[in-house]
């Protein structure tokens, strides 16, 4: 396993450090060869080469089996030209890494139904993943740009684009519950109309999987309002930005949001929030974002199911536990710093690694033949 980390900038760097001492204590028990390389992204890489993204960082991504990267930006380097801004870096590696799947999940754990500000009767049992169509559409199309009069951006998606992550939204339907909810604003743009046509076409591919559609704006309040009534939601790259933030609300917090990247050849994982410059170098960020992407880089990029389900009942069995990051306090938790999270969530990891190893033999009074039980 190959895994190059970006760290990036803000709080992007802790985040990052938690979820390498998961990946290597995954690799470790289930005796995978591991390679880590960490490079600079972002700021970092603004203010080490120059440039948001260098060819030598973009190189060693193409090399690898799988791309973890922790947050980008900052005030620092807000007012630089969009081009030469962290996140270009960031628009640049997906771009070209080619990974047009961009998969957020939203799911609330148990113990965390009520740390959302919107009633647990609502968030209970939410279980949707937002898929995001991220290489193309008003982030990348052109003409942009502006002069002193005017500025302009284009909302361009081209039929091979709308089609293959569409194919990915349905398929991962057909193994959940069946639904894929499309989201546009076909009543206004001409490119969501087009966008609906194709995700109609490629649905009858699919006929076991229900299909709607929904305007972007509708879309927004349904999400907050019920949000159990999505399974897969299936959008554009700007309007999948939005909504993403919207459902963190769901959860808690934005800061236990993973995400997967997948292309045909490439794969990136990143946390879906941002380098929160507010509480960077302060050992106070969330932490389970970025290690439930290393869950989905274990089940996506490296086959390995059993490791993420894992992963995640240790993110679980932590929450349970009552330990919260300061952006979900709860009364009577106990507050923990990033690390110290992280801590718990490798020692709950480990219980369940150990629970798996401990196979004891029984003889089967029957047959008289030895069988090993796991001890879980
Ligand atoms: C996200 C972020 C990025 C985006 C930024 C940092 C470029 O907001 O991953 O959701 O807009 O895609
Ligand atoms: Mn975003």
């Amino acid at each position: 396993m190959k895994i190059i980390l970006l760290p990036g900038d803000g709080i992007g760097l802790e985040v990052t450090a938690a979820a390498e001492q998961v990946i290597r204590i995954v690799a470790e028990h289930f005796n995978k060869p591991l390679s880590i390389e960490a490079m600079l992204i972002g700021g970092a890489s603004i203010d080490a080469d120059g440039i948001p993204l260098t060819d030598e960082t973009l190189e060693a991504c193409y090399k690898a089996d799988a791309v973890f990267l922790g947050a980008i930006g900052g005030v620092k380097w807000d007012n630089l030209e969009q081009k030469l801004k962290p996140e270009a870096g960031l628009l640049k590696l997906r771009k070209s890494l080619g990974v047009y799947t961009n998969m957020r999940p939203v799911k609330v754990y148990e113990p965390m139904v009520n740390a959302s500000s919107l009633k647990s009767e609502v968030t209970r049992g939410t279980d949707m993943v937002i898929f995001r169509e991220l290489t193309g559409g008003l982030y990348f199309g052109e003409p942009r740009g502006s002069d002193s009069d005017s500025a302009w951006n284009t909302m361009e998606y081209s039929r091979l684009e709308v089609e293959r992550v569409a194919r990915k939204a349905f398929e991962a339907a057909t193994k959940r519950r069946q639904k894929v909810t499309s989201v546009d604003k076909a009543n206004i743009l001409e490119c969501s109309q087009f966008w609906r046509d194709i995700v109609i076409e490629v649905g009858k591919e699919y006929p076991s999987v229900q299909l709607n559609h929904m305007l972007v704006d509708n879309a927004a309040m349904q999400i907050v309002r019920n949000p159990r009534q999505f399974d897969v939601i299936l959008t554009s790259n700007m309007f999948g930005d939005i909504l993403s933030d919207i459902a963190g609300v769901i959860t808690g917090s934005l800061g236990m949001l993973p995400s997967a990247s997948i292309g045909d050849k490439h794969t990136l994982y990143e946390p879906v929030h941002g380098s929160a410059p507010d509480i960077a170098g302060q050992n106070r960020a969330n932490p389970i974002g970025a290690i439930a992407s290393v869950a989905m880089m274990f089940e996506y990029s490296f086959g390995m199911d059993e490791a993420a389900v894992m992963i995640d009942k240790a993110i679980e069995n932590t929450l349970t536990q009552g330990y919260r990051t300061v952006d979900i306090v709860a009364e009577g938790c106990k507050v923990v710093n990033t690390e110290h999270m992280t801590e718990q969530i490798i020692n709950n990891l480990r219980k369940l690694m150990q629970g798996k190893k401990k196979a004891t033999p029984y003889i089967d009074p029957t047959y008289y033949m030895v069988f090993w039980s796991e001890a879980d």
